[in-house]
């Protein structure tokens, strides 16, 4: 495995591996790897000849009162995951590699942006779809893959490759739980043990409204009941509950599933996101 930080050190070891007829699979994160960007590259493993992850904070996706600052990173713990897991390249480039000097341009998806977290957190999906659309550029992947976890941003992603013509295969994955429920996050590591405790009962909630949902239930029953489910949990400050339409990611409102049901919660400082998805005419997907 090789980490380089250089774009033109990535473009050309990949474009070797390209000449040679391998196909080329990519995850982007921002470090800190943990069992969900395990899955993905497990999963990119599976199709992919040539495997690149880019390790990457990127500053432009997080909000002046975010925590960019304290954001873990782990380089040597990542790089030593990152090979156990077989990956051929890590593209671990400096903030000034991505946006030197005199950056200016931006990529913006809109509509899909505007509800859900985007409505909380101004400016992190240009943050985001800049970010990505650089890195495929860079890469020039078959396939990118991205954890459902992050469903919004899953949506615009595909929405921005779509738009935007750029030649890649965006693969979505199921999100990965701990045996209790709470989907795996680098933020996890800031709950404190009481915090920790109660942090699965926001997945149990969202379960419930999905069985509200696949009993045919509308979006805005399906909200209220989560809300409420909720509003008994302590430490809990819920940000948003929303039942949305898989794909347009619109409000559901009287409207029964197919829908996505997403929240975001606080506990502490720390925010936590979760969905699940009910397909049309079945159960909890
Ligand atoms: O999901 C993430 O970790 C980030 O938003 C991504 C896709 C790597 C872009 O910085």
């Amino acid at each position: 495995m090789k980490v380089v930080e250089r774009i033109s050190q990535a473009r050309s070891i990949i474009a070797e591996t390209k000449t040679a007829g391998n196909t080329v699979g990519l995850v982007p994160t921002m470090g800190a790897l943990h069992a969900g960007h395990l899955a993905l590259i497990e999963a990119a493993r599976r199709r992919d000849d040539f495997l690149v992850i880019s390790i990457f904070v990127n500053p432009t996706q997080f909000g002046p009162a975010e925590d960019y600052e304290h954001y873990p990173r782990e380089p040597a713990r990542d790089a030593e995951l990152a090979e156990e897991a077989g990956v051929d390249l890590i593209f671990a480039p400096p903030p000034q590699e991505i946006y030197p000097e005199g950056f200016t341009t931006s990529v913006t998806v809109t509509g899909l942006t505007e509800g859900l977290c985007g409505r909380y957190r101004p400016g992190h999906f240009q943050g985001v779809t800049t970010v990505v659309a650089k890195l495929l550029n860079i890469v020039q992947p078959d396939r990118a893959y991205f954890g459902e976890k992050d469903y919004q941003q899953l949506i615009v992603i595909k929405r921005m490759v779509a738009d935007l013509n750029i030649p890649v295969e965006i693969i979505g994955l199921p999100t990965v739980r701990e045996a209790d429920g709470l989907a795996v996050s680098s933020r996890n590591r800031y709950l404190s043990p009481e915090q920790r405790a109660v942090a699965p009962r926001l997945y149990e909630a969202l379960q419930h409204g999905a069985e509200l949902a696949s009993q045919g239930a509308s979006g805005s029953e399906v909200e209220q009941a989560v809300k409420k489910m909720l509003a008994k949990v302590p430490l809990f400050e819920v940000q948003y509950v929303e039942a949305v339409h898989p794909n347009s990611l619109e409000p559901r409102g009287d409207a029964r599933a197919p829908m996505v049901i997403a929240a975001a919660a606080y506990l502490g400082e720390t925010r936590l996101i979760d969905n699940v998805k009910v397909e049309e005419g079945s159960g909890n997907a």
